[in-house]
């Protein structure tokens, strides 16, 4: 009997057509759907191959739209930027169910080499339309296949979980991980900050109460590359989100991070057109690094921003210095990008201190995440 699925690892998908767009997808619909979706191809996904990576933006955006919503909006551009923009220490590898020419599902793989090399992480998704007819396995089993043959032991996903504070996210694939042997291995919050809605007098009087314990530091804050004087704190700060962030049964492990990879990151982050704001606070007499924060503005998006990393070295902790980087960043953040509404971050639940912070400075809780894992090999 042949196989429903068939793995084409170096193919390009089936040759664009020289039909009208809108006929090519109708056909291939009826196509898939007279066979009942016996066949499909899973092929990597060419960023020259224009006619499939639209039908594989169509299929991402089409999944964004039916079970994430409410939550921090897909943008079209991070798709596409991710799928030429390399980073030299991770490969990140994209995979389409393909049905005639018609991307019917996705899976993004990601494989860091600098650290972290027995996880693999991935996101995978199916057209609503064409579930339950075992596209989603096939990619399940293909990532799987592929962490192995990369010899790596567990692989992950992120992904957003049904809650009455989400009522428009939806719940398929808790149940087909777990199905699949995936267990919950980490319990997030997802909250966002409406900029207009936050009490600005109210944050003045957080800012004066938080210098008063606070004067020993001084703050700065900046774009891109941070300079000389505070790459290599930044650097020794970035590696301890590894070990110092409440992780429950999440197998990431502690990574190195230098000056060098500080600086490969904002590379990356200029070839995706993104933006990277920073607030670091430095301890006057030593000179340290004490703590830093970010915000990301991706390219193309002029609503939704994304909080990255806060965090403050255990030595410099009790002066409300992690506020004052929120304060402080936020800030920045607006008058930088004076139309931006809402800014989005995700804290494991267990977080209890960056969450109490996060409450002060404007977020409000807007949804529940869960990194699925499963050991392999
Ligand atoms: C989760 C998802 C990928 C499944 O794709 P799919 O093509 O429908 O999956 P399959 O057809 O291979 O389903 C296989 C089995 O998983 C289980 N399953 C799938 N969806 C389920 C659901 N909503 N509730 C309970 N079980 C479910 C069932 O046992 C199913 O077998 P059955 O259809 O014979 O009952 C798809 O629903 C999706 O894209 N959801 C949104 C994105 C997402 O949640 N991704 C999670 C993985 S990162």
């Amino acid at each position: 009997m042949p196989s429903p699925v068939s793995v084409l690892p170096e193919a390009r998908s089936p040759k664009p057509s020289q039909r009208d767009e809108r006929y090519r997808l109708a056909r291939a619909r009826a196509l898939c759907q007279a066979r009942a979706m016996t066949h499909f191809d899973i092929v990597r996904v060419d960023p020259a191959d224009h006619l499939l990576v639209r039908s594989w933006l169509a299929a991402q955006e089409s999944v964004q739209e039916h079970d994430f919503r409410g939550l921090s909006p897909w943008h079209p551009l991070g798709a596409l930027t991710g799928l030429v923009v390399h980073d030299p220490d991770s490969r990140r590898e994209k995979w389409a169910a393909v049905c005639d020419g018609e991307v019917l599902g996705y899976l993004n793989l990601n494989l860091s080499d600098r650290d972290n090399t027995h996880l693999v992480g991935f996101e995978a998704g199916v057209r609503p339309d064409s579930r339950r007819h075992g596209i989603g396995s096939a990619l399940l089993r293909h990532a799987e296949e592929r962490a192995a043959e990369e010899g790596r032991t567990a692989i992950c996903t992120w992904l957003a979980v049904p809650h009455e504070d989400s009522p428009d996210v939806r719940g398929d694939g808790g149940p087909f991980l777990i199905g699949n042997g995936y267990q919950r291995s980490l319990e997030a919050a997802v909250r966002v900050c409406e900029l207009a809605a936050v009490d600005e007098e109210a944050l003045d009087r957080l800012w004066d109460e938080c210098g008063e314990k606070s004067r020993e530091f001084e703050l700065t804050t900046f774009h891109g590359v941070p300079d000389d004087r505070l790459i290599d704190g930044m650097a020794y700060l970035h590696q301890r989100m590894y070990t110092d962030m409440p992780l429950g049964e999440w197998d990431l492990q502690e990574g190195r991070i230098t000056a060098d990879t500080v600086r490969q990151w904002e590379r990356q982050r200029l070839l995706r057109g993104q933006l990277n704001i920073q607030t670091a606070v430095v301890h006057k007499e030593s000179g340290d690094v004490a703590g830093f924060t970010e915000i990301q503005v991706h390219a193309a998006e002029e609503r939704h921003a994304w909080q990255g990393n806060t965090i403050v070295d255990p030595r410099f902790r009790g002066h409300k210095l992690g506020t004052l980087l929120k304060i402080a960043n936020q800030r920045r953040l607006e008058r930088m990008r004076p139309f931006m509404r809402y800014v989005w971050t995700g804290n494991a639940e267990s977080n209890t201190q960056m969450i109490a912070i996060n409450e002060a400075v404007g977020y409000r809780l807007a949804g529940h995440e869960t990194v699925f894992q499963k050991k392999i090999g």
